[in-house]
Formats: structure tokens, C-alpha cells, sequence
């Protein structure tokens, strides 16, 4: 147990041995002896946080120079070694509540490199252990989930397994049974295979997380702080059912054990391409054989580019040595294989201070409060704001005013505060106040039943109504080049502008009265405005900021309706049948047209000319008008691909059958949903056949049948 002082002495001794981590290194046997002593208290102390509470105070890669420049000194002076020094143990990460199994072999982890250097480094130990002159590697992503190893005897999954402490781990076979990229059964036989185990990570995609934090903090919920939290999280719920809920994926990349041993694949490329034509889903597209290692650095910095727009989060790349033959010789530390090094990106964690909180108003009058923060780099960013969502998580965390928190920059996510690190607190931290007035116009806050959020519903409001004149000018919506926040504010505040529809009204003679705007940029804007009349009834709908009615909603709206009054009288059941529109959207498009004021922007827009009526009905081809469903999986191509086919020869794709529906395309292992509901409404239902049919002239059938086959795993 640490007392609160001792606490705030040791933080105090960690940023202090952070900063100095470069001396530390360049160390004397003297200096070194009591730098190795700090670096053992607060290495000893994290781990208490991070094991025993569950709680670290600072980020993975922070522990990690902190535990490297123990490891290096020990290292330079092996007499300052002692048994009891955390290098001198490997962690567990058993929590207790399932059955326990063996590995076959021990779930080691991976060393690391933080630098082209140390690849190098780790290329010329390769080397002297081989002799080798130039070794041939095998470069994969590493995903940053949560680590599995699965078990198949004579082709069927038999047991899935947590990484545990390496030796063994926690047996969550039923969990793992629920992920649907795991085979329950895979034709290992055909390469004599009789038992295997590999090794894996279960994910959770990005935009999966994205969805399952909105989801989350709609219910209240804390989010989760990424998206390996959220697997690791998921994997250990006690029922299955739960967990198969949560969009799980898991992806395989190695080989570890083999019976009969003669059949393990002779180079780790050959492992994976078995895993992946096997029908697992791995790294195979993504990894690159390369020879020497400065190929493997040009790979590595070639994916950190890319890093930010792939589907999972990845934390580095893996660099493993291709042969099997040289496994041996190069050899086990207690720790990790000496033929594979993980090369780790820059880190997207780190601790900094809240130095003060602003409450920004939304455009729907959601009020959110920001964390300013001291300045901090955060993978590659400079980060010093910080979304603190809404009072709930302020108040469940406890953030208050001075805190030294962790902050962490996951995938597309805005920074998101991990932890408050308590124990620095020095007493002069301040509790932060949340406004119940806006701070924009003074009207008092409200909370709805079931909501989280406090919002301004004065829709008058100046701040909101300037978002919503930015909104409108957008690229997505109105396109309005020129009518940025800082336009639509001056517009505004000179009185000018109270909606949209006034801006059609404006005169060049009024936009030149706005500050630094000359005759041409006032012309510009002028032109800008008048162009934008022809948009389109969907860039309107989506323009008009009603809440819930994104992009796709006002295009799906468009298709059905004919002018925008439509929706005026619509009755709330007619809302919820059009496909892809919810309870929640039905009613606040209702809302939306139920208030005179709207309306009266509505007429302003007609009156100014604001194209508001549905142009061209459908678009042209084959397929035009035409509504197609798919059940059950395709022989030709995903389900996705499908649709693509269908909207490009003028068809509509669309998810669930509704009486609108023209065809149901029936696949393998088709849903009982869709199928009863379209015999119930009397759909025609068609075989993937018959659809190829309908296509056969347009597409090349064999060519979608080869890609599907190489590609369908990714
Ligand atoms: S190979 C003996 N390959 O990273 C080597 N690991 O930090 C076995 N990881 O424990 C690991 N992506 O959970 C390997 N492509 C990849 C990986 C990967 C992620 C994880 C794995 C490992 C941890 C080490």
C-alpha cells in the first residue's frame, strides 16, 4: 500500500526520470546505481496501479522507456542485477473467473523498437546468430487487441484461450465460439494437420467502436477509452450471448505449435497465406516478405503513413523472421522470441494537465463541455483540447480543474480522457461547476427524460443559429463556398441573417458591409448563395440540421417523398415505414415540421427559388426503380458488392423488406426474417441465379467470382 504522499512522490519521480531518460541511458556505474534504485520504485509502484488496482497513472509507453531504461542499465551493469528486480518477471493478467488451460507453448510477447536504429540492432543479432548475410522477413501490422490462442483437433475449434500469464491463460471457448471470424471447423487435414494452435487478436473495428461509445454514452454508459479496452472488455463477459452482441472480430497471424511436427509450414508467410486460404481471417494482404531490413524500415514507415486510415488500430508493425529453420538457433529470452521485434509507432497516449473547461453549444443546443489542456504531443498531434462528453462522465471520473490526466488519441476518435491520476493531486484542484444557463444566450438548460445532455431549446439562440447558418453552407449539405462559422457569425451579429432562408435575400450591398470583405469576395458569396438554389432536395433536408437526419437519411427521405411539404402532414407511422428510418428519427422529423418557425423558413426558401421538390425520380438503367433485398451469403460476390451493382444499373439496395421491395435475392443460409416477411407481403424472392441473370450483360460475372475468391477475407 502507498499513502497519498508517497503517491505524489513517486509521479513527481516518474516525469522527473522521464525527462531524463536520455541521461539515464549515457549513465555512469555510479550514477547508474541509483537511478537503477528510483527506476525500481516506480516501476514496482506502476505495476501495483496497473495490476493490482487496475488503475495506471501513466500511459503503456511511458512505463514502457521507464522499464527499457531499467532493463538497458541492468543490462550495461549486470552486477547492479537483483532477483527481485521487475525485469526479472513476467506479468499475469489472470483475473480469476474462468477455468485455466496450458499453451502449448508459451504466449511470449514481443521486444520492441522505438527506432530505425534498434531494428538495425535487432537485424545485426539476427545476423551473427545465423550467419546469414542477408535475412529474409516477414512484416505484418500488429493490431492492438486483445491477444487469443486457438486450439483446432482434427479441423474443429476446440478451445480458444486467453494469453493469461504465457504459460496458461483463461480457457473462453464459448465467448470465442460467438465471434463470427473464428471458423468453428477449418480443413487443417488437408495440409496433414492433425492439431494446431495459433495465435490472435480479437478487434473491435474502429467504426464499430465509434458506434458502441455513441451507443454507450446515449444509454449513460461510460465509453470506452479504445478500441482494445472494448474487445479485451468483451471477451471476458460471463455470457456469451452478451458477448455476441459486441462486433467482434478476430484476426490470426501465427503458428504456434503443429502435430505432427513435420507439417508446420517451413516459412511464416506459408503460415499465414494456410490460416487465410483456410478461411481465417489474417494479416495476408497486408504483410510484405522483404529482404534485409532496410526494406523492412521503408514497409514500416510506409504503414505508419497509413496507419490513421486503416480499419483496426494498430500500435506498430511486426517483424519476424521468415524462415522457421533459424527459430531455433536464434532462440527464447524468458520474455520474448529473439526472431520477431515489434516496431512501435509513436505513442497515442500521454499524461498532461486540464488547465480549464469552456461549455460549447452545439448546433441542436447540445451542450459539451471542452478540457483545455497543456499542450502535449500525442502520436504525431499536438493535442491541448479534449471532449469531456457531458457532465455524467465529469462527475463519474471525477475530472476536476489542475488534474494531471491520461489522454489517449484512438483512430479517428477525438481525445477522450483515459483517468484522472488522483493520486497528484495537490489539494488545489477545482471542482468544475456546470453551467445551467447557456452560455450563449442565458435561457435556461434543460435535461430530457432519457437523455445525458443538458441543451439549450431556444432556437433563437445565437450560437446555435450561427452553426446552423454554417451547417446549411457546407460542402456535404448547400456547398455555399465563402460561408464559413466566422461569415455566418458577422452575418448575424449585423443583423442581416436569422435562418437560412435569408440568406437568399441578401444583396451584394449587404455583404460588403461585412468586415474584410471587398466588392469580389462579396460577389463571390453573392454567387455562391444563388448557385446553391439547384442543390437538390436532399442536400435541403440534410441542410435544415434536423436532429438525427444525417446525409444518408435526407437521401433516403428524397427518394420517397416529392416535395419537402410532404413531410409536413406525414404521418408519424408512414415516417417509420420508409426504409432505414427509426422511432427516434420519425419523431424528430415531426417535431421538426411541427414548429411555425420552421415552416416559415421553409416558405423563404420556396419564395427565393430553393429548389425543394424531388427532380429526377430515379436514376437511369436497367435496373432503374427497381428495389432489391439480399438474404443469406452470395456465391458471386459480399452483399456489399451486390448493392454497389444494383445502385450503378440504376436499382435501389436496401437492407429490409418492406412492401416497396421488388426482389428478394436469396443466398445461402438466407435469414428467416426477411424471407417470411417477403412471402407475408407476397415479395417475388429470386435465386442468386435468376439475379445474375438479370446482371449477366452488364458485369463480368467470372471476374467478380475470382475476386470474391482471392479477396473475400479482407
Ligand atoms: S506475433 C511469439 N504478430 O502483440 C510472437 N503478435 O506486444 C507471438 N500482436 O502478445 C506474437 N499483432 O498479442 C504477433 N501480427 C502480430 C501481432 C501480435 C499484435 C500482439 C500479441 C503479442 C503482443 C506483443
Amino acid at each position: 500500500m502507498y499513502t497519498p504522499e508517497r503517491e505524489r512522490e513517486l509521479i513527481e519521480l516518474t516525469r522527473k526520470l522521464l525527462k531524463d531518460i536520455d541521461k539515464i541511458r549515457s549513465a555512469s556505474l555510479e550514477e547508474a546505481g541509483a537511478y537503477v534504485q528510483k527506476l525500481r520504485e516506480v516501476i514496482n509502484y506502476h505495476d501495483y496501479k496497473y495490476y493490482v488496482q487496475a488503475s495506471p497513472v501513466i500511459s503503456d509507453y511511458e512505463y514502457d522507456q521507464l522499464f527499457r531504461a531499467l532493463r538497458d542499465l541492468e543490462k550495461k551493469y549486470p552486477q547492479l542485477i537483483t532477483p527481485d528486480s521487475p525485469t526479472q518477471r513476467v506479468a499475469s493478467e489472470i483475473t480469476g473467473s474462468f477455468p485455466t488451460v496450458r499453451h502449448y507453448t508459451p504466449m511470449l510477447s514481443l521486444d520492441n523498437a522505438y527506432t530505425e536504429e534498434e531494428l538495425r540492432d535487432f537485424d545485426r543479432r539476427v545476423r551473427e546468430l545465423t550467419g546469414l548475410e542477408v535475412v529474409e522477413y516477414s512484416v505484418e501490422p500488429k493490431y492492438d487487441g486483445a491477444g487469443i490462442a486457438l486450439v483446432y483437433r482434427d479441423n474443429l475449434f476446440v478451445r480458444g484461450a486467453t494469453r493469461g500469464d504465457g504459460e496458461t491463460g483463461e480457457d473462453i471457448t464459448n465467448n470465442l465460439k460467438t465471434v463470427r471470424t473464428i471458423p468453428l471447423r477449418a480443413e487443417f487435414s488437408k495440409f496433414g494437420i492433425r492439431l494446431i494452435e495459433i495465435r490472435g487478436e480479437v478487434l473491435i473495428n474502429k467504426e464499430e467502436f465509434k458506434k458502441m461509445n455513441e451507443e454507450r454514452l446515449e444509454e449513460g454508459l461510460p465509453p470506452f477509452a479504445n478500441p482494445r479496452n472494448a474487445a479485451a472488455g468483451s471477451l471476458r463477459l460471463q455470457n456469451p450471448a452478451e458477448v455476441a452482441k459486441r462486433k467482434l472480430e478476430a484476426v490470426v497471424y501465427q503458428v504456434s505449435y503443429v502435430e505432427p511436427e513435420s507439417k508446420h509450414p517451413e516459412t511464416h508467410y506459408e503460415a499465414v497465406k494456410m490460416l487465410h486460404l483456410l478461411g481465417f481471417k489474417t494479416p495476408f494482404k497486408d504483410m510484405k516478405v522483404c529482404r534485409g531490413i532496410e526494406e523492412v524500415i521503408d514497409y514500416c514507415r510506409e504503414w505508419e503513413e497509413k496507419r490513421e486510415s486503416y480499419p483496426y488500430e494498430i500500435d506498430g508493425m511486426v517483424v519476424k523472421v521468415n524462415r522457421k529453420e533459424f527459430y531455433e538457433v536464434l532462440g527464447f529470452t524468458s520474455h520474448h522470441p529473439r526472431w520477431a521485434i515489434a516496431f512501435k509507432f509513436k505513442p497515442k497516449q500521454a499524461t498532461t494537465k486540464l488547465i480549464g473547461v469552456v461549455f460549447q453549444v452545439g448546433r441542436v443546443g447540445t451542450i459539451t463541455p471542452v478540457g483545455k489542456l497543456e499542450p502535449v504531443e500525442v502520436g504525431g498531434v499536438t493535442v491541448s483540447s479534449v471532449s469531456l462528453f457531458n457532465e455524467d462522465f465529469i462527475r463519474e471520473k471525477d475530472i476536476r480543474i489542475g488534474d494531471l490526466v491520461l489522454i489517449e488519441r484512438a483512430g479517428d476518435v477525438i481525445p477522450y480522457v483515459v483517468e484522472v491520476i488522483k493520486e497528484a493531486r495537490d489539494g488545489d484542484e477545482i471542482p468544475i461547476e456546470f453551467p445551467r444557463e447557456c452560455p450563449s444566450c442565458g435561457s435556461k438548460l434543460v435535461k430530457l427524460p432519457g437523455e445525458v445532455a443538458w441543451r439549450c431549446i431556444n432556437i433563437a439562440c445565437p450560437a446555435q443559429v450561427i452553426l446552423r447558418l454554417k451547417h446549411w453552407g457546407s460542402r456535404e449539405a448547400m456547398d455555399i463556398r465563402g460561408l464559413g462559422e466566422a461569415t455566418a457569425k458577422a452575418l448575424y451579429e449585423k443583423g442581416l441573417v436569422k435562418d437560412v432562408g435569408d440568406l437568399y435575400y441578401l444583396k451584394i450591398t449587404d455583404l460588403i458591409k461585412l468586415p474584410g470583405f471587398a466588392e469580389k469576395a462579396a460577389m463571390n458569396l453573392y454567387n455562391a448563395i444563388q448557385e446553391s438554389k439547384n442543390r437538390g432536395l436532399d442536400r435541403v433536408l440534410y441542410g435544415l440540421g434536423i436532429r438525427y437526419v444525417g446525409l444518408t437519411t435526407a437521401k433516403k427521405l428524397a427518394q420517397v417523398i416529392d416535395s419537402i411539404w410532404d413531410l409536413k402532414d406525414m404521418p408519424l407511422e408512414k415516417l417509420e415505414s420508409i426504409e432505414g428510418i427509426g422511432d427516434v428519427v420519425a419523431r424528430s422529423i415531426k417535431e421538426f415540421f411541427s414548429r411555425e418557425e420552421n415552416l416559415k423558413v421553409i416558405e423563404k426558401l420556396e419564395k427565393a427559388g430553393v429548389k425543394l421538390r424531388r427532380t429526377k425520380l430515379e436514376k437511369e438503367g436497367p435496373l432503374k426503380g427497381k428495389i432489391f433485398v439480399f438474404t443469406g451469403t452470395l456465391g458471386c460476390c459480399s452483399r456489399e458488392k451486390a448493392g454497389e451493382i444494383v445502385e450503378s444499373l440504376g436499382g435501389i439496395f436496401a437492407n429490409s423488406v418492406t412492401s416497396k421491395t421488388s426482389y428478394l435475392v436469396v443466398g445461402q443460409e438466407p435469414g428467416r426474417t426477411k424471407l417470411s416477411r417477403a412471402k407475408q407481403l407476397g415479395i417475388p424472392t429470386i435465386s442468386e441465379e435468376e439475379f445474375l441473370e438479370m446482371i449477366k450483360d452488364y458485369v463480368n460475372i467470372d471476374e467478380l467470382r475470382r475476386e470474391r475468391k482471392e479477396g473475400y477475407l479482407f
